[in-house]
């Protein structure tokens, strides 16, 4: 991809972006663009990122940019037999989990997630020491470690459904307590007879919507549907016109007829939106997750040509084994929707 190419799609990419592209920025990372492009095929590689990554990534370098649920998915399927995944730790551990003989690489390294970061195995293991009728469920952002210990791990695309199918009535659902509320909430319209019990995380982006926020844009934008991600605060989920994961977000704007939209989440999902919808106008306030922003151009090229043992994603083998379990057994709830 020249410069002129890579500029075509990242002028787009305006709404209160990190940076202004002009054609000099894309002239300036035009050359590791295409040398990453073409170390890929030599090397039998795959750049799959997620939507919250940067634009250059997304636009530039990436094969596959997905939600959580897309990029587990993907990494099953891809052919190549080095995955370099952009995103945060738990995805592309997650990842190598699925694909035990792919090498996956994280360019950023070992970045956090301020949820899968809340709780430990042996703090999953008190809990369901207390509870040991509960099924037991995790929500994709959880290390190896917690998802070794679970039922089934759940994405926001598929959180509602999944935990509505389980046995029990008694359910532990870890990490996210915010989005544990908004089940509530969801099984109280679904007539859904489950009781909730969750750990103490929170994703230290969404939670920083207020319902003040939300406010604003209704007396500053009257016309905007307002949309945000499950990870927010119930009262401001209570607001919003459409709650749903990243993937979800994206379908929902695309298939509306309507034309101005506040989307509160990360900013390279609401990049995204507006790149694929030059028809709609994105207005509002937005935040930053500076753990997937971690990822650069500069990192994946390193990770393609020589990776840091940091970049490297190994898990334990016992550990895998049973974490895949977990992540199975979501496929396969999926599937049989
Ligand atoms: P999605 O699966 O909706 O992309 O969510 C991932 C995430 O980390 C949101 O903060
Ligand atoms: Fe984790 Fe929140 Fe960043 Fe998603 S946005 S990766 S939940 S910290």
């Amino acid at each position: 991809m020249n410069a002129q190419e890579l500029y075509s799609k990242l002028k787009n990419v305006s709404h209160d972006s990190y940076k202004k592209w002009t054609l000099k920025d894309c002239e300036e990372i035009a050359p590791i663009v295409e040398k990453i492009n073409e170390l890929k095929s030599q090397n039998d590689a795959v750049i799959l990122a997620h939507s919250y990554t940067l634009p250059e990534i997304v636009y530039g370098v990436a094969d596959y940019v997905g939600d959580s649920y897309e990029l587990s998915q993907k990494a099953s399927q891809v052919k190549e037999k080095n995955i370099i995944f952009a995103g945060v730790y738990f995805m592309a551990e997650t990842a190598k989990i699925i694909s035990p003989n792919k090498t996956v690489i994280i360019p950023a390294g070992k970045s956090g997630c301020s949820l899968a970061d809340s709780i430990t195995a042996e703090e999953l293991k008190t809990l369901k020491a207390k509870y040991p009728q509960a099924s037991v469920v995790c929500y994709i952002n959880s290390n190896a470690e917690v998802k070794a210990e679970c039922d089934v791990c759940v994405t926001s695309s598929n959180v509602y459904d999944i935990i509505s199918k389980m046995p029990k009535k008694q359910i532990i659902f870890v990490p996210d307590s915010l989005m544990a509320e908004n089940i509530k909430v969801e099984f109280l319209k679904r007539g859904v007879e489950k009781e909730i019990i969750s750990s103490e995380g929170s994703c230290c982006v969404h939670d920083r919507f207020l319902v003040q926020d939300v406010e604003d844009i209704k007396q500053k934008y009257p016309e905007a549907k307002i949309i945000t991600h499950p990870e927010s605060r119930p009262e401001v989920c209570a607001m919003c016109d459409f709650v749903g994961g990243t993937g979800l977000m994206l379908k929902y704007v695309k298939e509306s007829a309507h034309k101005q939209f506040a989307v509160l989440t990360e900013r390279g999902l609401v990049n995204r939106l507006e790149f694929e919808n030059p028809d709609k106008q994105i207005v509002g306030p937005i935040a930053v997750c500076g753990h997937m922003k971690r990822n650069t151009l500069e990192d994946i090229y390193l990770a393609l040509v020589s990776p840091l043992s940091t970049q490297i994603v190994e898990v334990d083998k016992d550990v895998a084994e049973n974490a895949k379990k977990s992540i199975n057994k979501m496929f396969e709830m999926v599937e049989r929707k």
